[in-house]
């Protein structure tokens, strides 16, 4: 973990954001798979570990907004506990760790809040994403369990995000940790790409490497040479030579900082013509979003230049056509790049998500777009030195979107739906770095692994 004075520096510069009353943390508890006993593996909350650092279950904290005062609350092991997990460590030394003075027993949480509530303290809390977290809030705060996240305070959401928004040195470094473990994840995918071997087993083995790196995924693996939806987590199937391989993967370094790559491969290690065609697209896509990112630069206007490259591309190819930058306000290309340019990262692989993408994204000066396609950007607003954030253009042929295109008759004047039903089946095409936001330019988090059809094939071989 980091230093004492790092998670202490952290809830300062929280307290001088200008808050008053008392900010809670309810850790994560362990979440049971199919019996109370047989666990998912813990993931600590990423608000608690920014600000606590403490990769346990069962801790709650709250930073008192009004003085310098921070509480953790937790049980020591009993006996019980330790013959079944071992020794732990005890709650005053977790809460030395991490600078904070008070520490008490899990019960004290809640009698904590009941006396900031007599006091007529305001109590903000952010929205949980867990039941068990939802419930918490409700039995502490009396909030209907159904309003517990629309309830959630956004004068605290706002300021953690501010502070979340940039990475420090510490946090960078703990990232490009997360990116070599992601290289070798994505390295042994393209090098297993061959014709007979099961998609499957590249999850697994990819899966392990993750594990092996110290960590666990940042996200369940995305790998199929159905490649044209989106997010596909279904990993049945054998390659076939002439198709094209999907890995969309990443580590969690040990503290929990993220990664997130993809790469596409030709099965059996040689782009078709037809492949490599739409791929240049897509790099060009990838570098182009690259060489614009810079501080004070929107990512919505690098998602829509980005969209240019892609409907210039596929108009060269005849299947797109009329004039690129009309297709573009029109959202035509979304008929092939239905999602947005990327999103931050950081704690998590999208970056402060269950605290609203609304204050993640977006502000009062740049607001989600309504459109089919941009609006699924989860980033629009501008960008400054220290934000981590995800480069991932693709080209995909969805048959079901297209057919309701055609059908309903959407775009037809920049697209050219006769040429584009000659590339049903092709699956799709998705190229993602991870870049930091510098004080002058963007750079690519980690080694960049191979991405030109040249070092794609070569490494096959
Ligand atoms: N790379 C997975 C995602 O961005 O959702």
């Amino acid at each position: 973990m980091f230093s004492a004075a790092t998670y202490t520096g952290r809830r300062n510069s929280l307290k001088n954001k200008g808050l008053k009353g008392i900010a809670i943390f309810p850790g994560n508890t362990e979440s049971p798979m199919n019996y109370p006993d047989n666990t998912y593996h813990f993931r600590q909350d990423s608000n608690f570990l920014y600000f606590f650092g403490l990769d346990f279950p069962g801790l709650a904290a709250v930073i008192d907004l009004d003085s310098d005062e921070d509480f953790l609350f937790g049980d020591d092991a009993t006996i019980a506990d330790i013959i079944w997990i071992g020794p732990q460590v005890m709650l005053k030394d977790k809460a030395e760790k991490v600078g904070v003075k008070n520490c008490l027993p899990y019960a004290a949480f809640a009698e904590s809040i009941e006396k900031a509530k007599k006091q007529g303290r305001t109590i903000h809390y952010l929205p949980p994403y867990r039941g068990e977290n939802k419930i918490l809030v409700h039995e502490l705060l009396g909030i209907p369990v159904s309003q517990v996240v629309e309830k959630a305070s956004v004068p605290l959401i706002k300021a953690i995000v501010s502070l979340r928004s940039i990475k420090d040195a510490g946090e960078i470094a703990e990232i490009e940790k997360a990116c070599a473990v992601g290289y070798q994840m994505h390295v042994t995918a393209m090098k297993m790409a061959h014709p007979g071997e099961w998609e499957q087993r590249i999850a697994g083995t990819i899966e392990g490497i993750a594990i092996s790196g110290g960590g666990i995924t940042a996200f369940p693996i995305i790998l199929s040479q159905n490649g044209e939806t989106l997010h596909n987590h279904n990993h049945s199937q054998f390659l076939e030579k002439g198709r094209l391989l999907i890995t969309d993967a990443g580590a969690e370094s040990a503290l929990h900082y993220a990664c997130d790559f993809t790469r596409t491969t030709p099965v059996g290690g040689k782009f078709t013509t037809k492949q490599r065609e739409i791929y240049e697209i897509v790099l060009a896509a990838n570098n182009t979003a690259t060489s614009l990112v810079k501080p004070s630069v929107t990512y919505l206007s690098v998602h829509l230049e980005v969209a240019k490259v892609i409907a210039n591309g596929l108009k060269n190819l005849g299947l797109m056509k009329g004039d690129v930058d009309e297709a573009v306000i029109n959202g035509a290309h979304a008929l092939f790049f239905p999602h947005g340019l990327g999103h931050m990262m950081g704690l998590d692989v999208h970056d402060m998500e269950d605290l609203g993408q609304i204050h993640v994204g977006f502000d009062e000066e740049i607001q989600p777009v309504k459109q089919f396609g941009t609006g699924y950007l989860r980033l629009g607003r501008r960008l400054q030195p220290g934000f981590v954030i995800t480069n991932e253009p693709g080209i995909y042929f969805i048959q079901a979107l297209i057919d309701k295109w055609k059908s309903e008759k959407i775009n037809t004047d920049f697209i050219n739906f006769e040429k584009v039903n000659e590339y049903i089946g092709f699956g799709g095409i998705r190229i993602e770095d991870d870049i930091l936001v510098t004080e002058t330019g963007g750079r690519i988090l980690g080694e960049r692994m191979p991405v030109t059809p040249e070092e794609i094939e070569k490494l096959i071989g």
